[in-house]
């Protein structure tokens, strides 16, 4: 086919926008220098594009003239992705699935296609060998003669096999890899990876088959490839975890069919994930012993709540000027919180080097985190250890009040989750809350002087 003349756009890196010259900045996303060369083509107006394309014809509709009919989610192994999708998989739904490399998407992708059975499915690869997949499903250790691999990268030959083995559920792994003879570009670039997410959305929605999509994500933790990845699925789940630890957490960012609040909690193991039941099994590091100086706090990083530990240490100054030192945590917050303790509660701290530290090598900026950096000074001088299924979400005034903190339902829903007993928060955070739907214990409090008395009696 000879093709006349290479058509070219530009295209942001960042959000997609389209761009018919070159510039420094993107007007839409105003980033600087994401703007980048790529090679388009359109088809020939005769030439089907892709393998599938709309031929139903809709309606408008009224709505309440349409029948709401049961939706059969397909249960897939284990308990943790069924959570974390809503309660089951949606079929010709398209599940965008990102992480860090080496997390272990291919892991779990492919641990479910071993453990799923009486469907079949079919695992695309376009990152590994067959002999690499075996090797990895002999690791996983699970056999399932109706889970087929196929090592592809053209949309055009995977629509092919797809219309061969005809399956039930279909993995992409991953989308940057993959590319479409309609477009002339390198794959991973934005416009392939745009085209390919659409023609495998008009697959997933006219056959009913659902898809999971593996993504890359990008130094910064967002997907790789235009935003409008995002907008086009219908679920978007995030694998979290540092590499060198073995939990990994998995939570839907975006979710049409339930809600994003779900979590699910693995371990790597030597034998693919297992799935955490009791995840307070994380945060409990010394389950036998308890020490004094550790308080949990319910804290928000963007739209996703997160436990995590408060360490602090109160010792008498070795040197003249007592020293104030934080870690993870600033440090006006801390000399502003230890004068409101010593000033309304009466604890003479001036002479003592208090350092505080987030476990992790977290930094914090929520202020709903001052309760628990107060309780963890409070603990370890006076030297009684807070039981470790309390946690704290509230902020600290300058007159010693406990001050509510936004979105407490989800800092309590998340605690609740992870196996704690009693979160204490403010008592100006009640209006609107329905504790009876929670296991947890949500203890209301109002001032400092109220905290010590509710933690040491
Ligand atoms: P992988 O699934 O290849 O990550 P991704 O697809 O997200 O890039 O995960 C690879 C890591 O997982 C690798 O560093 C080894 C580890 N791993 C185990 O510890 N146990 C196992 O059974 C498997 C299959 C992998
Ligand atoms: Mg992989």
């Amino acid at each position: 086919m000879a093709k006349t003349k290479v058509k070219t756009a530009f295209f942001c890196q960042s959000c997609g926008t389209q761009y018919p010259k070159w510039t420094g900045k993107c007007n839409a996303c105003n980033e600087w220098n994401t703007i980048v060369e790529e090679v388009v083509s359109k088809p020939h107006p005769n030439e089907v594009k892709g393998s599938f394309s709309i031929k139903k014809n809709n309606k408008p509709l009224p709505v309440d003239s349409i029948e709401l009919a049961e939706i059969p989610r397909i249960k897939l192994p284990g308990t943790e992705l069924n959570r974390v999708l809503g309660g089951g998989l949606v079929p010709g739904s398209l599940v965008l699935f990102g992480g860090d490399p080496g997390i272990g998407k291919s892991t779990l992708m492919l641990q479910m296609s071993l453990r799923l059975k009486g469907k079949k499915i079919l695992y695309v690869s376009g990152e590994e060998s067959g002999q690499q997949l075996k090797m990895r499903a002999d690791r996983i250790g699970n056999k399932n003669p109706d889970c087929y691999v196929l090592t592809e990268t053209s949309t055009q030959h995977i629509f092919h096999h797809i219309n061969e083995i005809l399956p039930d559920i279909l993995v992409i792994d991953s989308i940057q890899t993959l590319h479409t003879s309609t477009i002339d570009s390198s794959p991973g670039s934005i416009s392939q990876v745009r085209e390919c997410t659409s023609e495998l959305m008009r697959y997933a929605k006219e056959t009913n088959t659902p898809v999971f999509l593996v993504g890359h994500i990008t130094k910064d933790g967002t997907i790789a490839g235009p935003k409008i990845l995002e907008h086009m699925v219908d679920v978007v789940l995030q694998f979290e975890g540092d590499r060198n630890h073995i939990y990994r957490l998995l939570r839907s960012v975006k979710n049409r069919f339930g809600s994003t609040n779900e979590l699910g909690i693995y371990e790597m193991q030597g034998a693919g994930l297992r799935e955490v039941e009791n995840p307070s099994e994380i945060l409990l590091s010394n389950k036998d012993e308890q020490f004094s100086g550790a308080a949990v706090a319910a804290t928000m990083e963007g739209n996703r709540p997160l436990l995590i530990e408060i360490q602090a240490l109160v010792s008498t100054a070795a040197y003249g000027t007592p020293q104030r030192s934080s870690t993870g945590f600033d440090n006006k917050r801390l000399n502003m919180l230890l004068a409101v303790l010593e000033k309304r509660c009466g604890f003479k701290l001036g002479a003592k080097d208090v350092f505080i530290n987030v476990a992790g090598g977290l930094k914090i900026d929520d202020p709903a985190v001052d309760l628990a950096v107060v309780s963890a000074v409070l603990s370890s001088s006076e030297n009684i250890a807070i039981p470790s299924l309390f946690c704290f979400a509230a902020e600290v005034g300058l007159s010693g009040e406990i001050r509510p903190v936004s979105r407490v339902d989800q800092r309590i829903m998340e605690a609740d989750k992870l196996g704690f007993e009693k979160i204490f928060i403010s008592k100006y955070n009640r209006k609107g809350l329905d504790v009876s739907m929670y296991k947890i214990e949500v203890i209301f409090v109002d001032k400092m002087e109220a905290i010590f008395s509710k933690l040491f009696g």
